[in-house]
């Protein structure tokens, strides 16, 4: 059975991205948010989104205006019941997500499968929580969602073929790029990038070289788009410090830890782009390195 109708569950940075990928794919997208503030705050987010991608002449005005169109939004769970796809993308919080789809799992129907944005909770944690373990999978997205070409496609041991096949097969209708992934935290691409972000936030702690040098050496000598301090502004450093922490309790591995300057930078509120100030300051037209 394809995958037509879609529910998005969040509309922050990524499922405003889910949404706006599986609406230009021409799939019917529901999203879900907790109040009209922030609806309209996602609503605004696709909006921007689409008329960039107008603006470098992706799509034309009119394929944005029908996009929009494909996509509506409320604030009931309730509403998600006649989705073939629920995709989670609310706070990495546990219990968050297992009560949204504790609350779905009676009210959904039998082929409906439930699907996790997590970037580093397991994906078992969510299937064991719910009476259709084998219609779990997890579909990771990367930041930022319209652009970036991969999607990991997340199997656990309970996870049956037909959902896992179906999800890969969705994947690939939105114009992804899937690779299949077993369900450890992390999954391939996080484990990898997660201890490299941490280990660049390591060497400015021991005075290796200054932000802008790490930055200029990772993009510069290796091709990397962003240097790891750019990336950890882009991310979020609130959401890379609560990923490194999963993982940590995860693995108990040193180099998942969250350096103390990553702690300290959450406490000061130095979110990054989004809060304006991170490992760069973004008040001005160019960022600028902050004193750390
Ligand atoms: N819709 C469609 N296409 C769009 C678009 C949109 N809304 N916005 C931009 N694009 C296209 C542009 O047209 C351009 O395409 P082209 O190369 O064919 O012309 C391309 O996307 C790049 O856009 P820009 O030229 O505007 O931007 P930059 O060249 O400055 O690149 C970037 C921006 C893509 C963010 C690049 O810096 C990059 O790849 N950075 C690394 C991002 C990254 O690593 N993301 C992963 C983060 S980790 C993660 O998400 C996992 C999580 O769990 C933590």
């Amino acid at each position: 059975m394809d995958i037509q109708k879609v529910g998005v569950a969040g509309c922050g940075l990524m499922g405003s991205g889910i949404a706006e990928i599986s609406a230009k794919a021409g799939m019917d997208v529901l999203v879900r948010e907790i109040s009209d503030e922030a609806i309209e705050a996602g609503r605004a987010r696709i909006g921007k989104s689409l008329g960039r991608a107008v603006k470098k002449e992706k799509i034309t005005e009119e394929d944005r205006d029908q996009i929009l169109e494909r996509i509506s939004f409320t604030t009931a769970i309730s509403d998600l019941a006649d989705r073939d796809i629920v995709i989670e993308a609310v706070v990495e919080d546990l219990e968050v997500k297992n009560e949204l789809f504790g609350t779905l799992d009676p009210l959904c129907g039998e082929g409906t499968i439930f699907a996790t944005n997590t970037s580093s909770l397991t994906v078992t944690d969510m299937a064991a929580a719910v009476n259709r373990p084998d219609r779990v999978v997890g579909l990771h997205f990367f930041n930022p969602v319209p652009v970036m070409k991969l999607v990991e496609v997340v199997r656990t041991i309970a996870t049956s073929d037909e959902a896992f096949e179906r999800t890969f097969a969705f994947a690939r209708a939105l114009g992804k790029e899937p690779i299949a992934a077993k369900d450890n935290s992390g999954f391939v691409v996080n484990l990898l990038l997660v201890p490299y972000m941490l280990d660049a936030i390591r060497q400015l702690e021991r005075g290796v070289a200054s932000i802008e040098d790490i930055d200029k050496g990772m993009m510069l000598g290796c091709g990397y788009p962003m240097g790891p301090f750019q990336l950890c502004d882009f991310v979020g450093n609130d959401t890379t410090y609560r990923i490194a922490e999963i993982m940590f309790d995860e693995y108990r591995e040193e180099r998942f830890a969250p350096p103390p300057l990553l702690k300290r930078m959450v406490a000061m509120g130095r979110y990054g782009r989004k809060a304006g100030k991170g490992f760069y300051d973004y008040s001005g037209d160019q960022p600028v390195p902050m004193e750390l």
